[in-house]
């Protein structure tokens, strides 16, 4: 899915999401605040909530859309994000942040190794690196996107394959009902992946 699929979808509705995850401020609220990436930051309720809980955030996307919509938030919650139109395939960030994170970004294989492997140059050591998920997925849209889904050990083989410098710290995963803004819901088997770069 290129960005003008994305920025499509953006496009043809109203903000989705204005809650940040669950299982996202849950794993953030064991850290200590300093400075975070997200790579495929969306609409930006994630990075938004960063940005209140005291962090200071860098947000990237590739789609124009999702960044004007960070950026609007940000404004109106009077909330500094550092915002950035760019791919995350080819992202080569000049500073090291303690927190580096992916929520919902499902990729082929090797698109999936070559963003994790930005995500971990961009960390600083000792900084976190967490990935958020889904193991599979039922969804019902005409074509096998099962390549795009992974369990949460192979996202965990895979950060050991681009650097041997991290220490997993925990590859976990719940079964759980995700609530839609729309106030319905759906079922997925939510991967957590959390490392550290070793210092
Ligand atoms: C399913 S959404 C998840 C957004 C957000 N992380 C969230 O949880 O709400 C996937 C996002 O990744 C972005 N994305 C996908 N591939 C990308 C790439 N190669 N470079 C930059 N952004 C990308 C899309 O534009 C989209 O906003």
């Amino acid at each position: 899915m290129n960005s003008e699929f994305w920025n499509n979808y953006y496009q043809e509705q109203s903000t989705i999401w204005t809650q940040p995850d669950e299982v996202f401020a849950a794993e953030v609220a064991e850290l200590t605040s300093g400075n975070a990436l997200e790579l495929g930051a969306g609409e930006g309720a994630d990075c938004l909530f960063l940005a209140k809980s005291g962090w200071q955030v860098t947000a990237i996307d590739f789609s124009q859309k999702a960044i004007d919509r960070i950026n609007q938030q940000a404004d109106l919650q009077q909330l500094t994000i550092t915002t950035d139109v760019a791919d995350i395939l080819n992202y080569q960030s000049t500073q090291q942040y303690d927190l580096v994170y992916m929520v919902f970004i499902h990729l082929p294989l090797a698109e999936r190794k070559q963003m994790l492997a930005n995500a971990v140059n961009a960390l600083a050591p000792g900084g976190t690196l967490l990935f958020i998920g889904i193991a599979s997925s039922d969804m019902d849209c005409g074509q096998d996107v099962s390549h795009l889904f992974s369990p949460a050990k192979d996202i965990a083989a895979l950060l050991l394959e681009v650097t041997p410098d991290l220490h997993i710290d925990k590859q976990d995963h719940i079964n759980r009902t995700i609530p839609m803004p729309d106030k319905t819901s759906f079922k997925a088997e939510t991967i957590i992946v959390k490392a550290n770069k070793l210092p």
